[in-house]
């Protein structure tokens, strides 16, 4: 048997369920010979109570980063996080991530390390939703004509509530306490979640260099319940979608409120799940649809790239 260090920042709602996932599938790891230890978990506050798994090392000091063998990321923000990665890719060990701001954001910082195939984050864009995966791979071959997505949980949840006549603020409320929302969620409401993750995509169909700022972005604040039900009179839903087209020479990406016929797939997705429409020459119209947010199906992910690691799979490369 191998022992694999593994080092995981933060144990919130998607850090807790990394742990008890790891935990739920060992056999998994049994089978391909490898016992997952847990080295540290990098915490704010150490004494916390948490429902974890027993003996899991919590701590507010990174050290134990030096001896991991893989970093699983899940505390969000950007500085912080991009303090303790950088010099760990720099080592030319592997991270997990599943912070699409950081992605997003700090691409300078991280794109040669996801050009050599060493930073995994499936999870950051559609949560336990394959898309990352495809559209590093398979999809490459096609021609990319555009896409068009939900891609916020928390958002779809808000107006999901809202068709039933529930006010904003408390569906909002609802989402938060279910652990769907970022902190603070005017990243979920303000349409910037969704034009993190749509950043991320554009670097794998439109442009490996495609930059956060070039995303147009209108959040669901003023949405109302009259806009609402006036969208369901005309047999439509309102979703906050993200879109990705060519405009002449360029990709334009917008995030945006849209009322959309209830027979779009876009619609099909209720509460917090997602859905992405990918256009291709050669591949054709796709469909990907599923969870978007929440602890276990994020946690999915980034244990999926966790054996995608061990099995010997590289990062999510992309566009060169
Ligand atoms: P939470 O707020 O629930 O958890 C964050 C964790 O990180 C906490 O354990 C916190 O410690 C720790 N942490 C935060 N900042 C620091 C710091 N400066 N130093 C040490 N520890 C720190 O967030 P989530 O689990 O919901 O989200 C985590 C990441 O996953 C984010 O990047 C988010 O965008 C992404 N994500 C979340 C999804 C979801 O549905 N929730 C889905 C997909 C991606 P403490 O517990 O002590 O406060
Ligand atoms: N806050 C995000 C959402 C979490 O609601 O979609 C998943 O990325």
């Amino acid at each position: 048997m191998r022992t694999v260090t593994v080092g995981l920042l933060g144990c919130g709602t998607v850090g807790e369920n990394v742990l008890r996932l790891l935990q739920k599938r060992k056999d998994i790891f049994d089978n391909l010979g490898v016992e997952v230890v847990v080295a540290g978990v990098l915490v704010r506050d150490s004494a916390r109570e948490r429902d974890i798994p027993a003996g899991i090392p919590l701590t507010d000091n990174p050290a134990f980063l030096q001896e991991c063998a893989v970093v699983m990321e899940c505390m969000g923000g950007i500085d912080r996080p991009l303090e303790l990665l950088a010099p760990y890719l720099r080592s030319g060990r592997p991270v997990i991530t599943a912070n699409k701001a950081l992605l997003a954001e700090r691409w300078d910082d991280l794109r040669d390390h996801a050009l050599a195939g060493r930073l995994y984050y499936e999870a950051s864009v559609m949560a336990g939703t394959p898309v990352i995966g495809p559209m590093s791979t398979v999809l490459r071959a096609s021609t990319f004509v555009g896409l068009q997505a939900v891609l916020n949980g928390t958002c779809n949840y808000i107006l999901t509530q809202m068709e039933a006549g529930r006010e904003y603020a408390a569906a909002l409320a609802e989402a938060q306490a279910m652990g769907y929302a970022e902190d603070p969620p005017t990243l979920d409401v303000g349409g910037f979640d969704t034009a993190h993750k749509l950043a991320v995509l554009a670097r794998f169909s439109a442009d490996g260099n495609y930059p956060f700022s070039a995303v147009q972005v209108t959040g669901i604040e003023n949405v109302t319940l009259e806009d609402i039900a006036a969208a369901r009179g005309r047999g439509e839903r309102i979703k906050l979608v993200a879109e990705l087209v060519r405009q002449g020479e360029e990709w334009k990406a917008t995030v945006s409120p849209q009322s959309l016929p209830d027979t779009h797939p876009l619609c099909t997705a209720g509460d917090s799940r997602n859905a992405l429409v990918y256009e291709g020459e050669e591949s054709g119209t796709l469909i990907f649809a599923g969870g978007g947010a929440g602890g276990m199906v994020t946690a999915s992910a980034m244990v999926g790239d966790l054996l995608d690691w061990l099995i010997g799979f590289p990062g999510h490369v992309p566009l060169h």
